[in-house]
């Protein structure tokens, strides 16, 4: 879940000229990536020794102890001018504490916990002469979130050597305890700490991080990304990964390491995807790629960043959640744009024969959270457009289950990031059952997309907001290019009826477009129920996981109790929750098109309103209906049923952020989650 940032460029061409460069890039990539984990954030930078600062909290508490730094550096400096005039001063000896290693590793051992390494950067690290940093944001696994527990973690006998960590390392008690019996001193209660020694220990052998590197991945099991820095290296950055992300930049005369591409993407557009057990070793002016064995990668797989920085920032919006459910008419736009070439539909990667896809008899998606979702409404589109059985199933309950599973097996998985650790166990365990896999994903360079057999790209742009709301209209829309493109290999759909599907799919940004300018009185509703303590929302077909999507938003960002039910399911049990007052969405599909379906929501509007619910009643332009039962009424553009999902989660998303807002919450940064869950 964490982000990682590395970065290695030019050495200043002195001390007196020194260059914040290395900081700089570090703690911007910080702030793209911080979305990932927000529990801690800490970074090491090398000139003639390591110097970490980490802080317990956001990355602001980072900045703030870096500025202090920064001040004590300064103060440090005027004192010394003091004391060449002949004077002795606290200050300089404030410097001199920082300025060795040694008193590092006693002061950190005195402490145990606590302020680590803090001596050691009382220092000005915004001014090294160094090239090299590496940075990391945290979410929380082994050990609370204090400072002593953030990263970078020093290792070695003197503290030489740092490291940050993405990922769990599930045999760290044994190896703690080796280590600790060859005198290696713990300060943490992470299991990240023992990577620190065990690299510090095998370069007192080799001489040499990369060979370290080889060494230590041998001995941890679990998943990892690793980047790590020495005292005796002091140009260099080694990273190798296994089961988590890791990407490289390529810039001219620096070179950068991140989770993902956000972490450079203000740097560079071209980087490297670094596979499973490689071994990447980065200077300013080199990139080498190896495996654990050691042998050469000689052609490590380049792709072009398509991502602007600007998309990475929240452009005048109060929240990046916010910004992307505002952007939504054009991401949308930018999935369905060019998949149509003379009338054929593509996707991005393939490698499934077309004869494969006509041989299968199931589909199964597997997908977590908001992709879930999205994968519940699209069942109802393959289904119709295809005629072949879709499940669609959380994947860690997939994973776990023994699922039937066989050649004639697709598998679609969803992930935005395409990084959530327990949809590509699935993944990898749906492979291992023979099934074809294809990966529907923003995030190029991913692992997901990357094991899968094909992959279609959702090209919404970098959603930062932990809330998943336009990458969750792209998957929608995605899987209904690929339901599409089904249909076309099978033959289940003529070429004209795919082209008219198409037009009215094309049609959507425009209405989402008008569902946004429309949304004042969403947002004053949201206003109006900032203390409301529960909210239900309903709905049926494709409204079904449309309401389960809007709880989820509620939910996670506004911290309200809030369900989604499937309408009909009311009366066999949910109906007992409606008392006078109680708030309740209800997302009523078109009257034109399946008929039986508006009647019916109809009827159960009119259940709970005689219980005393407060309906809250989406619905189509011009649907007279819905008027005597409705407290309040939220119109959407008419459309198709099927594509209605992408209209009426709109008002729900902003409901969700303007309440959130309006509470005064944290909305991208809810408490408790991350926004990639790379741990299972
Ligand atoms: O990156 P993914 O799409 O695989 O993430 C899956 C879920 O973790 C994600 O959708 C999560 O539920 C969001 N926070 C929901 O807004």
């Amino acid at each position: 879940m964490c982000g990682i940032v590395g970065y290695a460029g030019p050495q200043a061409a002195s001390p007196q000229a020194p260059s914040s460069r290395p900081l700089d890039v570090v703690l911007q990539g910080l702030a793209r990536l911080e979305y990932r984990g927000y529990d801690s954030a800490g970074i090491a930078v090398v000139d003639e020794q390591v110097r970490v600062t980490k802080r317990s909290g956001k990355l602001k508490n980072l900045r703030e102890a870096l500025e202090a730094t920064d001040t004590d550096a300064r103060q440090t400096a005027d004192a010394r001018q003091t004391a060449d005039a002949g004077q002795t001063t606290g200050a300089e000896q404030v410097a001199d504490t920082g300025a060795g290693m040694a008193a590092d590793t006693r002061a950190r051992q005195a402490a145990g916990a606590g302020q680590v390494a803090d001596a050691a950067t009382k220092q000005a690290l915004g001014t090294t002469h160094g090239g090299v940093a590496i940075g990391h944001t945290r979410w929380a696994t082994h050990g609370a979130p204090t400072d002593t527990n953030a990263h970078p973690h020093r290792g070695g006998r003197d503290g030489e050597l740092a490291v940050v960590h993405n990922g769990i390392i599930e045999n760290f008690a044994q190896l703690r305890a080796d280590l600790a019996a060859d005198g290696f001193v713990f300060v943490s209660e992470t299991d990240s700490e023992v990577a620190a020694h065990l690299l510090a220990r095998e370069v007192e052998q080799t001489g040499d991080l990369t060979e370290a590197m080889r060494a230590t991945t041998a001995r941890l099991e679990g998943a990892f990304t690793l980047l790590a820095v020495h005292r005796d290296q002091p140009g260099t950055v080694v990273a190798a990964r296994r089961n988590s992300p890791l990407v490289v930049g390529l810039g001219e005369g620096e070179n950068f390491l991140g989770s993902d591409v956000a972490a450079f993407v203000d740097s560079t557009k071209e980087a490297l995807e670094i596979d499973q057990d490689q071994i990447v070793t980065v200077t300013a002016d080199s990139v080498r790629v190896i495996e654990t064995d050691g042998t050469e990668v000689p052609d490590p797989k380049r792709f072009r960043i398509e991502w602007d920085v600007a998309a990475a920032q929240k452009g005048g919006y109060p929240s990046f959640m916010a910004k992307e459910i505002h952007e939504q008419a054009g991401a949308l736009a930018d999935t369905l744009l060019g998949r149509l070439v003379d009338g054929t539909l593509q996707l991005d990667e393939r490698d499934i024969d077309e004869s494969v896809l006509r041989s299968i008899d199931k589909i199964v998606v597997i997908a977590c959270g908001t992709a879930a979702n999205a994968g519940a409404v699209v069942k109802y589109a393959i289904e119709h457009w295809c005629r072949i059985p879709v499940e669609v199933e959380l994947a860690h309950e997939f994973r776990y289950r023994d699922p039937v599973v066989t050649e004639k097996t697709l598998v679609v998985a969803i992930s935005q990031s395409g990084e959530t650790m327990d949809t590509l166990m699935a993944v990898r365990h749906a492979r291992e059952q023979g099934a074809k896999v294809i990966a529907i994903c923003n995030t190029r360079g991913s692992t997901i997309p990357r094991e899968a057999d094909a992959a279609l790209y959702l090209y919404v742009g970098p959603e930062i907001a932990v809330a998943s709301t336009k990458a969750y209209l792209g998957q929608i829309a995605a899987c209904y290019l690929l339901g599409l493109y089904l249909a076309q290999v099978r033959g289940n759909l003529f070429p004209e009826e795919i082209a008219e599907i198409m037009e009215d799919l094309q049609s959507i940004p425009e209405k989402i477009q008008r569902v946004l300018d429309d949304s004042a009185q969403v947002e004053q509703l949201a206003q109006s129920m900032q203390d409301a303590t529960s909210v239900l929302f309903l709905g049926r077909h494709v409204g079904y996981p449309t309401a389960m999507e809007g709880a989820l938003k509620l939910k996670e960002i506004a911290y309200i109790h809030a369900e989604g039910f499937a309408a009909g399911e009311l009366k066999h049990g949910p109906i007992a929750l409606i008392e006078e007052g109680q708030p309740v969405f209800v997302i009523v599909p078109s009257p034109r098109g399946r008929d039986v379906l508006h009647s019916k929501l109809i009827s159960n509007i009119q259940e709970i309103r005689a219980r005393g619910a407060r309906t809250l009643v989406i619905a189509e332009e011009g649907d007279e209906d819905v008027l005597p039962y409705a407290d309040e009424v939220i119109r959407v553009p008419a459309t198709r049923t099927l594509f209605a999902a992408l209209l009426t989660v709109i008002p729900l998303q902003i409901f969700a952020c303007e309440l959130a807002t309006a509470k005064g919450l944290d909305v991208d940064q809810p408490r408790n989650l991350a926004k990639s869950v790379t741990v299972e």
